[in-house]
């Protein structure tokens, strides 16, 4: 595979275009394909069968089209399928999860408190227990599934302020909000309400997404095999999704621009 070649990124839907446009952001010499399955979107509500049978089916399209390697921009898919997808194929595959350790760090040996906003099937998932397991004796972290901040982005309501902040106060609005520490957006869909959270939470409080040290992973990846495309390549993301609608290729360009 030459170093030329595209990087695929996919998601259920419309989220990982946050991770799409770091990626144009971070390594604007890399070409982009991102694939992003609306049809069948949201992922995180469905079963983790389900969930790998569909990521399956995006990376194989993906190997077809010829790309250096994959960035699961889902923190739902890389629960249910990372896994299989590296034993199965040979290009690196690079996977998300909450960026729990950043928030836990940023104590600097102080007990913090973590809210982790994700789906409901991250959260179940094996691969969030084991991240748990290795921050809970020291932190107190709250796990909160928020499957309609995926509808939301979905359905083009993002910028319905009323909606959004509605549905921010229905997950968030039981928190004692001024003694939590840090707000972990574990699901790509969420790093577009960065400016709403801030809105909810106090100033003392971080927001935290796990998209710049994915894409800083993705660089050293592919550094480590000499396949970073050359200075000056010409870059750029080509947006592709099952769902062929006018309406959602709009949504997708506004969101690869929006702040
Ligand atoms: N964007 C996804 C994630 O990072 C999944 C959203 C969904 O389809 O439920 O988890």
């Amino acid at each position: 595979m030459s170093s030329t070649a595209p990087i695929g990124v996919f998601d259920s839907g419309l989220g990982g275009i946050s991770v799409a446009r770091q990626i144009a952001h971070d390594m604007p010499d890399e070409k982009v394909l991102y694939f992003g399955d609306s049809a069948n979107a949201p992922y995180g509500t469905k079963t983790p069968q389900q969930v790998r049978d569909l990521s399956f089916a995006i990376v194989e399209q993906f190997v077809k089209q010829g790309v250096k390697a994959v960035v699961i921009a889902c923190n739902t898919a890389t629960s249910a399928a990372a896994d299989a997808l590296r034993d199965t194929y040979d290009i690196p595959i690079i996977g998300m999860e909450p960026a729990l350790k950043v928030a836990c760090d940023r104590g600097h040996g102080h007990r913090q408190r973590v809210i982790v906003a994700a789906t409901p099937l991250t959260l179940r998932e094996r691969k969030f227990a084991k991240l748990m397991d290795r921050f809970k004796a020291d932190h107190t972290i709250f796990p909160e599934p928020c499957p309609g901040l995926v509808n939301i982005v979905e359905h083009g309501q993002l910028d319905d302020h009323d909606t959004v902040m509605r549905t921010l106060h229905h997950y968030f609005g039981n928190y004692d909000l001024p003694t939590i520490d840090s707000v972990v957006l574990g699901c790509t869909h969420f790093v577009f309400y960065r400016d709403y959270f801030r809105e909810l939470l106090p100033d003392t409080a971080a927001i935290i997404d796990g998209n710049e040290g994915t894409v800083r992973h993705l660089h050293v990846v592919l550094e480590s095999l000499g396949k970073l495309a050359p200075e000056g390549a010409e870059g750029g993301v080509t947006i592709a999704n099952s769902d062929t609608s006018p309406r959602t290729a709009e949504l997708a360009s506004y969101l690869l621009h929006r702040n």
